[in-house]
């Protein structure tokens, strides 16, 4: 799909943001293994978390949705049964990451592959822990979806984290629900926490020591009601849109806080971002308030080191606020971005070149000088929603209308992303 963004004088009003990502898939997955039926509301309407109940339903958890609100039905930690075919992650590696943890405690061979970018990207971060539990995973080349994963009686390990990732702690956690004694997982960095916060709703024993979890096996998990916040990650794109278009004043309802994700306002703010906070209150041990984002005058940033790791999201629309900032962004230890949906390092270069903008790259990361002018092109999403999304903001900023090659890209996580654009763009 093509989609064609006129330049924009304002970003205001109020909108309210579909539900949480990461949140969605970890609800889905724990309801499908707990007992009795999950409520949940505000559940992501992006495509990775239908993915997720896709999968969830083929392995004999059902769900419907009724006014809005989802049901899934939870078979208990031993429940699951062998689905018909091999199962499809689409384009989510949270999805296929984290499920292979459950998959590989079950009595059965799981096959689990996905898209053509999802079988680009790496595995053996999941595959070693996962070995060293017990489980048999056969993956092309050793390393890339899909992956048939010989599930089986699982044994607790503890385990280092080589890269920070809260997929493959969450996966490691997942599969630890299953083993006999406590899991604990060794993180460098602190990344996002989801899981954990959803373990103890569900009624896992979990104990976070600084940068060490672990869970205890074979815990009883209940089915309960639970509310998704709004997405911080997909509101990234409209904060950026509010703090480069001309006259904007925006408030951004019910949006997730969790302060392991929240750093983004904290840098927003610190680059000089007026952002207010109102009405914070708490679901499911999530944080979760509303967002006041005025125009304002954006200084410089750099980027470095666990604020990367802790952004790696929201780079690519930080780069589109960098180039419009008085100094421009410096991002390092970034490597991660190359393993993502596309090489972001690469999509975002890309997209800069066509819009006449400069950027310099290196191996893990990049450096945009600011005030820079975006002119009119048409960009490209290179199938990755967000540089489908992040090149949208970009294109509110140009000198004249831009095309976004492969915008249906977004409804990867944000199937309204469109439609909420043109409510508060003017
Ligand atoms: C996610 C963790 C991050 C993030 C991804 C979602 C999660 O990935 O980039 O979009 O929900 O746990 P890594 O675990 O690869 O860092």
């Amino acid at each position: 799909m093509r989609k064609q963004i006129s330049p924009a004088t304002s970003v205001s009003g109020a909108v309210q943001l579909p539900g949480d990502k990461s949140i969605s898939h970890r609800y889905a997955m724990l309801a499908s293994i707990a007992e009795g039926a999950t409520k949940i509301s505000n559940y992501s309407t992006g495509a990775d978390c239908q993915s997720t109940l896709a999968c969830m339903r083929a392995l004999g958890a059902e769900n419907e949705t009724h006014d809005g609100i989802l049901c899934i039905h939870g078979r208990g930690l031993d429940g699951l049964h062998q689905p018909a075919a091999a199962l499809d992650a689409g384009n989510s590696g949270s999805t296929i990451r984290m499920l292979s943890g459950i998959l590989a405690a079950q009595p059965f061979a799981t096959t689990i592959g996905g898209d053509e970018s999802l079988s680009r990207r790496p595995m053996e971060r999941i595959m070693k822990p996962l070995s060293q539990m017990g489980a048999r995973i056969e993956a092309r080349e050793n390393r890339f979806p899909p992956l048939t994963i010989h599930g089986g009686k699982l044994h607790p390990i503890e385990y280092t984290l080589p890269v920070a990732s809260a997929q493959v702690k969450s996966c490691v956690l997942l599969a630890g629900l299953y083993a006999n004694g406590r899991t604990t997982v060794h993180e460098p960095l602190r990344t996002r926490d989801h899981t954990e916060l959803a373990l103890r709703e569900f009624g896992a024993d979990v104990d976070v020591d600084r940068l060490s979890i672990s869970v205890t096996g074979r815990p009883r998990l209940e089915g309960r009601e639970l509310r998704v916040p709004g997405d911080l990650s997909s509101a990234a794109f409209f904060l950026v849109a509010a703090l480069i278009v001309r006259e904007s004043n925006l408030t951004i309802h019910g949006v997730g806080l969790n302060p392991t994700r929240s750093a983004l306002l904290d840098f927003l703010a610190e680059m000089g971002a007026q952002i207010r906070i109102l009405d914070v209150s708490s679901s499911g041990g999530e944080l979760i308030g509303d967002v006041l984002i005025r125009k304002s005058r954006i200084q410089g940033g750099v980027l470095e080191k666990a604020r990367t790791a802790a952004l790696i999201d929201e780079i690519p629309v930080l780069a589109v606020l960098g180039a419009a900032s008085e100094q421009g962004l410096i991002v390092r230890d970034a490597s991660e971005l190359r393993v993502k949906e596309t090489d972001r390092i690469a999509t975002i270069a890309e997209n800069f070149r066509r819009m006449g903008l400069k950027i310099e790259l290196s191996k893990d990361g990049f450096e945009v000088p600011g005030r820079q002018q975006f002119h009119a092109a048409e960009v490209d999403s290179f199938g990755d929603h967000r540089i489908a999304m992040a090149f949208s903001i970009a294109a509110l900023a140009a000198d004249g209308p831009c095309t976004v090659l492969g915008a249906d890209a977004a409804s990867v996580s944000f199937p309204e992303f469109f439609d909420t654009l043109q409510r508060v763009a003017e």
